[in-house]
Parts: structure tokens; sequence; C-alpha cells
């Protein structure tokens, strides 16, 4: 059977923990060449990014070389997709050139609806549109369960552009697995409209003494034309130290990245010791050798 890696919401809580048992196994082991080295050997896998990006892309190659396979990265800018070929037959062309798996980013919310039973090889979305981002749902999940050694019954508030973000798409998936409970803050206009029963929105400076951990999002403005004054932002939904001081003092910062210092969130609270930003984007190498290694099993 063809393991494709799209959704969160294909997966049980139970198997959900089993990858990310996993992940914290590469993350004790990951330097250590003589364990894992050989867990991929031989395999190819093939990068194709059709939005930009630096911790995803990154993090899938040194994942996929940690495990011993090799990596293609497909630049569509330099690509035949400048003489018109469409999504499908590359996908189709690398496929037929032999990779084992392929990691796909695309702008299209539902770009992997209508194609994956076309592929005999594992798709794994690395981001469609606003829709889903599993891998980055699966390491923020595991930088949770690091902190406090359970997901069930976490209390987060996440704020910002919430109804253009992939990331909060798949954290939603996976806070109702959990038993997770959501607040949502930002502007009423970046807020989704039919919040589910998990689901709340939430004034940004009540709900954060209450929380176990914040996400700060940035404001997609790939995706949409908001006309942001970046102070009068920052003065209302803004993470800076007075509002971490309202925080519990085991509450934690988390940011999928990439983060617009001054906007979303202060330039002191990226580093701040309740941050846990760069541990996970650290941990997102850890989750994607998960992911591939699943993939290939
Ligand atoms: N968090 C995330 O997806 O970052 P990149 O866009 O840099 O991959």
């Amino acid at each position: 059977m063809i393991k494709h890696f799209l959704s969160l919401s294909s997966f049980s809580s139970q198997e959900l923990l089993s990858l990310i048992e996993r992940a914290h196994f590469f993350s004790l082991h990951h330097k250590h060449p003589d364990k894992i080295h050989h867990l991929l050997k031989h395999k190819i896998f093939a990068n194709v990014f059709y939005e930009p990006s630096t911790r995803t892309r990154c993090s899938f190659e040194i994942a996929a070389k940690r495990l011993g396979a090799d990596v293609v990265n497909f630049v569509p800018e330099n690509s035949s997709v400048k003489k018109g070929e469409t999504v499908y037959d590359t996908l189709k062309t690398l496929e037929s050139l032999g990779v084992d798996g392929i990691v796909f980013r695309h702008s299209d919310d539902n770009v992997f609806d209508n194609v994956h039973g076309n592929f005999d090889l594992p798709l794994l979305n690395a981001g469609a549109g606003k829709n889903e981002h599993p891998s980055q749902g699966l390491l923020d999940l595991l930088t949770l369960h690091q902190e406090f050694g359970k997901l069930n019954g976490l209390k987060i508030a996440v704020c910002g552009d919430i109804k253009h973000s992939r990331v909060a798409g798949s954290l939603m998936v996976a806070a109702e697995k959990f038993g997770m409970e959501i607040y949502l803050c930002g502007p009423e206009s970046l807020l989704p409209t039919h919040p589910r029963s998990f689901v709340q929105h939430a004034n940004f400076d009540d709900i954060l003494p209450k929380v176990d951990a914040v996400m700060m999002l940035r404001i997609q403005l790939e995706r949409h034309d908001l006309d942001l004054d970046a102070k009068t932002y920052h003065r209302h939904f803004g993470l800076d130290l007075a509002r971490v001081e309202k925080m519990k003092k085991d509450a934690i910062i988390l940011h999928p990245g990439p983060f617009n210092r001054g906007v979303e969130i202060s330039d002191e609270i990226v580093e701040h010791k309740q941050s846990r930003i760069f541990k996970q984007m650290g941990n997102g190498v850890f989750t994607r050798m998960a992911i591939l290694e699943w993939a290939m099993n």
C-alpha cells in the first residue's frame, strides 16, 4: 500500500503519538550515523516546492540525508514548468525517473485531492495553500509533548492570520484528536467564521494568563491584501515583553516561522526563555525523519 502523508486527519491519536515517539528517538540519535544512516539508504526523494520555503524544504532534505537517502531539489523557476509543464506532469515525470517519494508544496488548497490516487509512490504534503501543513502540525505536537509530557487537555492560544494559515489548519485537526482547547485571537477579519466546539474566539490579553502555549502566526500577505500598519498591529496583537509577563511561567511561545520581528512578535521575545521557536524548528528535522521512515515502511 502506498503511504501518502497528506493530512493529520488520516491518523488516529495513537498513530500520531507513535510518530512523535519516533521523532523523539531521532532527536536523541540524529548525530549517530551508525544507528540510523542505513534506514533509508539508496532511497531518493524529490523536494518539489512551488512556494518559497526555508524550514520545511531544508529540514526534509536534512532528514532524508540523516537517514542515508539522497535528495533531488526541483526548482519550478528553472524547470520545464516555464515551458508549460503542468504540476501533474512534473510529479509523474519525477515518478517515472524513479524517485521513491515526493515532498510537495503548492499554493492550491486542494492540490492533492484529485491526483494522489494516480501515484505509486508516497506524496508528502509540505504545505497545501491555506488548508494543511501536516508535518508542521506534527512537529508542533512533538514540541508540546516534549515540554508537557502530554497533549490531552492542553490549552493553546493562536494569534494572527488564522484564516489563511495551513499551520493553524493542521493544529486544529490535531487539537480535536487530543482534546486540546484552542483560543483564536487576532483581527476579526483574519479569524475563521465558524469555530468548532473545542475552538473559541478570545481576547488576546485576557487569555494569555490561562494557556499552556501561545502560537504566534504571521500575516500571510501573499494570500490576501491587508492594509497593514505594522506598529498598530503590533500594539493590538504583537507578543511583546509586557504580554509575555502575563503568561504562566511554565507556558511556552511557539511560532512556525518565518517571523516578522516587530509585527506579530517583538525582537526580544524570539529568543526569550519561554520561547521554543528554534527548538520547534530543530524538531522539524526529527519529525520529518519519522515521516520519511513511516512513508517508506
Ligand atoms: N514553517 C514553515 O513552513 O516555514 P517555511 O515556509 O520556511 O518552510
